[in-house]
Formats: C-alpha cells, sequence, structure tokens
C-alpha cells in the first residue's frame, strides 16, 4: 500500500507551484470537466455553466471536497462500527447494512461551508480552498436511516450527539486524525416519513458511492453543510457533547482571530446560509444588449420545512429588480432552479442575483468576513461585457 504520509507531504510540498494561477475561472481540465483546485487530496468544482443543466447533478459534475488522500478500503472486509452511549454495540458490514435494514432514498443537495471563498477573498484575504461558486450539487441519495442503526444499537440516557469519523488519514499538527463531524441526536432522529434526519448512504444517483465521494459508505445530513457528511464513514459514537474531532471543534466556526478562546466559544456551523448565483452568463462574458436569458441555483436556509420562494435579478446595482421563474419545484433541503429573462443595456456591466426564502428571509447584500471565508452568501454578482 503506498505510504500516506509521503504523499502528504508530497503534495503540500509541490502545492504551492501546482496551485498558481488555479481560481474557479481557471479552464476545466479536459478529462474530468472539473476545475481542479488540487489533486491530491482531490478539489474540484465544475464549471457554473453545467452545473445548472439537471435539477439532478451528474455523478462526475458533483464537487469533490477532500482535505485528504482517498483512503483504500476493502468492501468485504470493511467493517462500521456503532459505539458510545449505547445499551448494545455492534459492527456491521456493507452487505449486512444493505440487507438488514429498508433502503431509503432521498434527493438533497450538498454544498461545502467554503462555496464562494473566492469572492469573500475580494473582501480580505481568507484561507482555504479558493472555492468559486460550484462546491454545491443536488444528488438522490440512498442508503439506511442513521435512526435505525441507532435505534439497534440502543441510545442510553445521557445520549445528546452523534459523532462521525471517517477512515481517512488528515495531517494535522504533525500528527494523523481522521475527518469527523457530528450532529445534534435531536437531527438524527428527526425523521419524517419522506425525510430521514440523517442517512448512512451507500448510493449516489443509482450509482455505488465512488471513491472521491465516500466509498463504501458516507452520512449526508439534509440541510446541513457538506462538512457533516463524513465520507468513509468507520465510526458512529453516541455521546453527551458535541465531537471533539478537530473539524467540529477547530474548523467550520466564523471566527475573525481564530483564538483558542474564540473557536471555544463559536457554536459549530450546521445549517445552510440562503444563497442565490447566476450561473449563465459566465463571469467577464461578452453579451449583446437587447433580451439576455440568464439561469442560476438558489438554495435555502436547511431548515426544516424552508424552500425558496423567490430569485430576483438586477442590471442596475439593486435599484430595481426583475423576478426570476422557477424550472424546478420546491422541495426542503434542494436547491431550486430559475431563469429569467433580463433586458441589456450598453451601461449594464453586472447582474445580480438575490433570493427570497418561504419565511420571508432575504439573501443579504454584504456579508461579516470571517477569517476561513466560511457561508459566503452575499448577493452574487456577475460581470458582463456589452457590445451592441
Ligand atoms: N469526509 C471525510 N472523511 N473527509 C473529508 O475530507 N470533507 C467534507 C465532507 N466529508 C470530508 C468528508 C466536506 S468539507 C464536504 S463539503 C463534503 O464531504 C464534500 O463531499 P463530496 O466530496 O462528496 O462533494
Amino acid at each position: 500500500m503506498f505510504d500516506r504520509r509521503v504523499l502528504l507531504k508530497q503534495a503540500s510540498l509541490f502545492a504551492p507551484f501546482w496551485l498558481a494561477g488555479r481560481s474557479a475561472f481557471a479552464a476545466p481540465d479536459p478529462k474530468t470537466g472539473l476545475i481542479v483546485h488540487t489533486l491530491v487530496p482531490h478539489n474540484a468544482e465544475p464549471p457554473l455553466g453545467s452545473l445548472v443543466q439537471s435539477w439532478i447533478t451528474p455523478n462526475e459534475l458533483f464537487y469533490v471536497r477532500s482535505h485528504a488522500p482517498v483512503p483504500k478500503v476493502d468492501a468485504d472486509t470493511f467493517r462500521l462500527s456503532v459505539e458510545g452511549i449505547v445499551e448494545r454495540p455492534f459492527e456491521i458490514s456493507l452487505a449486512q447494512l444493505q440487507s438488514d435494514f429498508k433502503r431509503q432514498a432521498v434527493v438533497a443537495t450538498m454544498t461545502c461551508a467554503g462555496n464562494r471563498r473566492s469572492e469573500h477573498s475580494l473582501v480580505k484575504e481568507v484561507s482555504g480552498v479558493p472555492w468559486g461558486a460550484g462546491a454545491i450539487g443536488n444528488a438522490e441519495w440512498a442508503g439506511v436511516r442513521l435512526s435505525d442503526l441507532l435505534k439497534r444499537a440502543g441510545i442510553k440516557e445521557g445520549a445528546k450527539h452523534v459523532w462521525f469519523d471517517g477512515v481517512d488519514e488528515v495531517e494535522h499538527k504533525g500528527g494523523m486524525i481522521p475527518f469527523g463531524a457530528s450532529i445534534p441526536l435531536d437531527k438524527a432522529m428527526s425523521d419524517t416519513e419522506s425525510m430521514p434526519g440523517a442517512l448512512v448512504c451507500y448510493e449516489m444517483n443509482g450509482q455505488p458511492l465512488s471513491p472521491d465521494h465516500g466509498f463504501p459508505i458516507r452520512t449526508v445530513v439534509p440541510g446541513y453543510i457538506g462538512a457533516r457528511s463524513v465520507k468513509w464513514l468507520g465510526k458512529i459514537i453516541v455521546s453527551d457533547r458535541p465531537s471533539t474531532n478537530h473539524y467540529v471543534a477547530g474548523a467550520y466556526k466564523l471566527v475573525t482571530e481564530g483564538t483558542e478562546d474564540e473557536l471555544a466559544s463559536s457554536p459549530p456551523l450546521d445549517n445552510f446560509v440562503i444563497n442565490s448565483v447566476t450561473c449563465v452568463p459566465a463571469a467577464g462574458s461578452k453579451v449583446v444588449t437587447g433580451k439576455l436569458e440568464v439561469s442560476g441555483y438558489a438554495l435555502a436556509t436547511g431548515l426544516q420545512g424552508e424552500t425558496i420562494a423567490k430569485v430576483e435579478l438586477s442590471t442596475d446595482g439593486g435599484k430595481s429588480w426583475t423576478k426570476a421563474r422557477f424550472t424546478s419545484q420546491a422541495k426542503p433541503y434542494c436547491w431550486r432552479l430559475w431563469k429569467a429573462d433580463l433586458e441589456v443595456h450598453a451601461r449594464t456591466s453586472e447582474i445580480i442575483a438575490r433570493a427570497v426564502d418561504s419565511t420571508g428571509g432575504v439573501q443579504p447584500e454584504t456579508v461579516v468576513w470571517n477569517l476561513k471565508g466560511y457561508m459566503f452568501n452575499a448577493w452574487h454578482k456577475t460581470s458582463v461585457r456589452v457590445s451592441p
């Protein structure tokens, strides 16, 4: 087996060279069609124009966000362990997961908390993968309800959170740690008839998960940032507190200084933020005066029951707005695609998009800067060059 430490070291050694000049506007890789931010670990996103061709994002166009190289997992010997504050801890194989529990399929959007980070950097520099607005996708996930696994284990009194540990190895402070996450037990048990609070998933759009997306199993937590949907899931631990893993305790928090005190007092990020993005035309496109069809996506907060109710576009800096028409239904935890016909004038220089959700919540004009550039959801501005 390859030595992951060596690979990681090499990756970080060469990263600045590889990354020189790469951005969300870089040309996609001709083989995969994705814009590659880093090869190892793999971090890549689709060009926005291809992203909104369909409501369900094809697997090959789904963004990939990994903190470490893909771990090698043998599906035959692989076991998921369920432990912690439970009556009957157990281990289970992939085959048993598929045969012993009811299969549940659900369509849900996944998005990285760092989506649109490159725009955050325009306000003031932030660190992290310089994502454009393509770190988002909508897929049909299938697997087992997390609550069914927890019921088999028997949750004991005092349990409040459910931790997820991946089997990947991320370099952290000179050592190796798994990528980890946790969600409140209430969220894990908040199933409705059609929507699980969380899923232990083995299929994506009818295919077994690919190695990049977490083969053989991952969690999918509808409405929560992608960081809580742990790929290459190895352990579920029921606890009385949130996970102590770095990616819960020390990252994915809205902080400005990043001191230990500030991190300790900031809650872990969970739900999405309201967002909308114009995907076509691409930023910097040449357009002609007259009628212009634009299209994009919008996402509600991920709180139960909230959906996108309205998307509006402006070509005059926000003085007047044109309503978009929806090309997909309002579904909880899913993005909504839209199109609009705009009138472009010689003086038009940018298209602004903003969304309104079913509770009246409006996408903000600006956001408060944070150190890691998470949750960027200011009005989306697409520059255009107009010719008569
Ligand atoms: N799980 C593990 N084990 N390791 C990771 O690096 N990245 C997380 C999450 N789960 C990650 C992980 C983050 S930050 C995101 S946004 C999603 O996976 C991305 O999932 P995808 O690559 O399938 O799109």
